[in-house]
């Protein structure tokens, strides 16, 4: 495949920096709002982000609702009831607070008040008619990335699956990306966002729809949470390592949110969507034996994630091949293993419950997860299998 393959990228407006939530108000009044849904969760809620966001929407005369009723794994129901609340309330316009459940829930309530109909009515690549109301995006976790992304994902409940909506009618209006809003995350959740989103640098990175745009932003990303998320783990407020956190998570979101995923997030999401595990610890758990298996189909890649790691050996001077494949390989999954468990998670799948009895049905549904078609490697569901068998 060549390098020059016809790509798109699409980004929203951000503002990135210390204070950049307090500019809520003035967006959203550019925007045309003057009654706000604010979409936030009862955590974000307690560390009160939602109430500063809320304060600075009415310093500028924009009268809000607030919707809290959001779940780790956002739920089709929740979306309906946020979608109940928007049209009961007259709002016009969307302001999400947190991390990727409340902005994940946000785009599914714009997409359902613009469009009518059900959420899951939307499953799939390019199938929202018609744009949703402004929204902004407030993240609190430097992870998701849902507040610069084309994606929501969003928990059938009756058949247990994440769905993913895939538009361009899903990138926010404006992304306010303030890293102090990090500062109060504790450790476990900055450790689980902080892998998240160097899964999706790495799998934007390999995927086969990457192109030079959105590599550029993966090998920073890679880069830069390599060594940031461990300096904002040693010393949770420092305030310049939430930073680069920050940074190269969104930098991620801009690289996946283009080139899309791969296998991690489809047995990912399967995962949380039948029994609702933590997306970033199934992600951290499942990037080293996904990147193991992939490696020989983008050795290349897998490489210059391997140096942008610091691995020993990935790329020699000038980009030559100095150690071989087989031992890059092995190099490189150790040190993913190594990183997860510095982050301080050791579990494997059976004790967050996953049976060996489970792990077909596992399969199967990740099968047709839509992440799965730009894994570098084609896998089918005995392989899926296998790789949930290694992770048990
Ligand atoms: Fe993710």
């Amino acid at each position: 495949m060549s390098d020059y393959e016809l790509r798109k990228f699409v980004a929203p407006e951000f503002v990135f920096g210390y204070g950049a939530a307090g500019l809520a108000g003035r967006h959203a009044r550019n925007l045309g709002a003057s009654r706000c849904l604010v979409v936030s969760d009862q955590g974000v809620a307690a560390a009160g982000h939602t109430e500063a966001v809320v304060r600075t929407l009415r310093d500028e005369g924009i009268a809000c609702a607030t919707f809290l009723g959001v779940s780790e794994n956002p739920r089709d129901t929740e979306v309906m009831q946020g979608s109940e609340v928007f049209r009961a309330e007259g709002c016009d316009a969307i302001v999400a607070v947190g991390g990727g459940s409340p902005m994940d829930c946000a785009k599914g309530i714009g997409i359902v008040v613009a469009n009518g109909g059900h959420v899951l009515d939307y499953e799939g690549v390019d199938a929202i008619p018609k744009p949703m109301p402004p929204l902004v995006c407030v993240p609190t976790t430097a992870g998701s990335s849902a507040d610069v992304s084309q994606f929501a994902i969003i928990r059938d409940t009756p058949r247990r699956v994440k769905i993913a909506i895939v538009s361009k009618a899903n990138v926010p209006d404006v992304a306010l990306v303030d890293p102090l809003t990090t500062l109060t995350k504790a450790r476990n959740l900055t450790a689980a966002t902080g892998l998240d989103a160097l899964t999706h640098a790495v799998e934007a990175y390999a995927s086969n729809a990457h192109s030079p745009v959105t590599d550029m932003f993966a090998l920073e990303a890679i880069r830069g949470i390599g060594t940031a998320l461990f300096d904002v783990l040693d010393d949770l407020r420092d305030r310049d390592a939430r930073a680069r956190m920050a940074l190269g998570s969104m930098n991620a979101g801009l690289a996946f949110s283009n080139a899309i995923l791969g296998a991690v997030h489809a047995l990912s999401h399967s995962l949380g969507g039948l029994l609702d595990l933590p997306h970033g610890e199934c992600n951290a758990l499942l990037l080293p034996f996904v990147v193991r298996r992939n490696f020989t189909a983008a050795p290349r890649r897998y490489r210059r994630v391997a140096e942008a790691l610091g691995v020993d050996g990935a790329l020699g001077a000038g980009g030559t091949l100095a150690a071989p494949d087989d031992e890059v390989r092995d190099a490189l999954f150790a040190r993913l293993g190594d990183m997860r468990r510095r982050a301080g998670f050791d579990k494997g799948l059976a004790q967050y419950g996953v049976t060996r009895g489970q792990l077909a049905e596992l399969a199967r549904l990740a099968l047709d997860d839509p992440c799965l078609s730009t894994n570098p490697a084609p896998l089918d569901a005995r392989e899926l299998e296998e790789l949930y068998a290694e992770a048990l």
